[in-house]
């Protein structure tokens, strides 16, 4: 793939500033509750066309849309199903994406030329200032290039894309830390595609019929993004659950929420809580990767609530 040409990346606090770059065909990344992401008018195939190349992103992996208002989920669905408003009405603006039927004017490319689309409205303040004042729904994959962790700060996005993009909006560390939740709501029964900080409990409060996608032939199928490799570090990654255990190798660092001896490893982030645990590792991730570790210890956690989605990114960084 040819790498796009130079360009000169402002860094700005102001969302006006930020999104008269979207208005204008260029491309903005901008904080939400749970990653940075990548933005351009979704109806603007050449601009989209252009995050693609930013990240090198396979063509084949379709992009979430974000819509500051309700309403915009019109321009972008041909049809918002019973299971989908349930979800809406409960978790809209939040970090949640519902995949519906697509309309007819949103471009092949956004989609990958599946016929369907994913929406979320963040709930995170400067996202909203940000994509009211953009006019137009944003289409928007996390701001990293394609494979690497997904950047929870500012500082990440400029580490992968700077040159590449027109525009980064500064913001604060983001607070989830991990991407939403994915839920195919084409059906009267759910299914759901990723696991983010909206769990499978609090979806079932709503939707008692969701099931989980069979990774090994639905899941693949339905999001493709699921089948490239995903979040990883240079280093190797090793989810363990005794970590007393064996002694360990030179350069090796760890995360977790155990209190270990911080002089066995050669960096180590103890978290006061899986939430803290889940905000925190795709930034341990990269501060590694810039330290020159080799192997990541990754404490497992039990898989309710946000540990869900933290267990399923670890498994997916930890495969070769
Ligand atoms: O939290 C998030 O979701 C962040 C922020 C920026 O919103 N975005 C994000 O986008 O993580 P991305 O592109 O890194 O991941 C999008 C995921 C992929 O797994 C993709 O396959 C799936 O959503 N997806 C998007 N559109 C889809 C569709 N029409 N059908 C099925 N899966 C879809
Ligand atoms: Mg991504």
């Amino acid at each position: 793939m040819t790498s796009p040409d130079k360009l000169q990346t402002v860094v700005t606090d102001s969302a006006e500033e930020a999104a008269a770059f979207i208005r204008s065909g260029g491309l903005t990344a901008f904080p939400t509750e749970t990653v940075y992401g990548l933005g351009a008018n979704v109806f603007d195939a050449g601009a989209v066309a252009a995050i693609f190349a930013a990240k090198n992103r396979p063509a084949d992996n379709p992009l979430i849309v974000h819509v500051a208002r309700i309403d915009q989920i019109r321009e972008l669905a041909a049809e918002i199903t019973d299971a989908a408003q349930r979800l809406i009405e409960a978790f809209f603006p939040g970090p949640l994406t519902v995949v519906l039927r697509r309309s007819a004017r949103v471009p092949d490319i956004a989609t990958a030329r599946l016929d369907s689309i994913g929406i979320r409205m963040p709930r995170h303040p400067l996202a909203h200032e940000f994509l009211t004042a953009c006019d137009t729904p944003v289409a928007a994959p996390s701001a990293n290039i394609s494979g690497r962790p997904s950047p929870t700060t500012w500082q990440a996005v400029l580490e992968d894309l700077d040159g590449r993009i027109d525009c980064i909006l500064k913001g604060e560390a983001t607070e989830i830390g991990l991407e939403s939740t994915v839920v195919d709501c084409l059906g009267d029964m759910p299914i759901l595609l990723r696991q983010g900080a909206i769990s499978v409990e609090e979806l079932r409060t709503v939707s008692p019929m969701l099931r989980m996608a069979d990774t090994a032939s639905d899941g693949a199928v339905r999001s493709p993004g699921l089948r490239h490799r995903h979040y990883s570090p240079r280093a190797s990654i090793i989810i363990v659950t005794d970590v007393d255990g064996d002694t360990r190798e030179p350069s090796t660092a760890f995360i977790g929420v155990s209190r270990v001896d911080k002089d066995r490893f050669d960096a180590v982030r103890i978290c006061d809580s899986v939430e803290h645990y889940a905000r925190s590792v795709f930034e341990f991730f990269r501060e590694c990767d810039r330290r020159g570790i080799q192997t990541i210890l990754c404490e497992a956690v039990p898989p309710s609530g946000i540990g869900a989605a933290l267990m399923d990114r670890l498994r997916r960084a930890a495969e070769k």
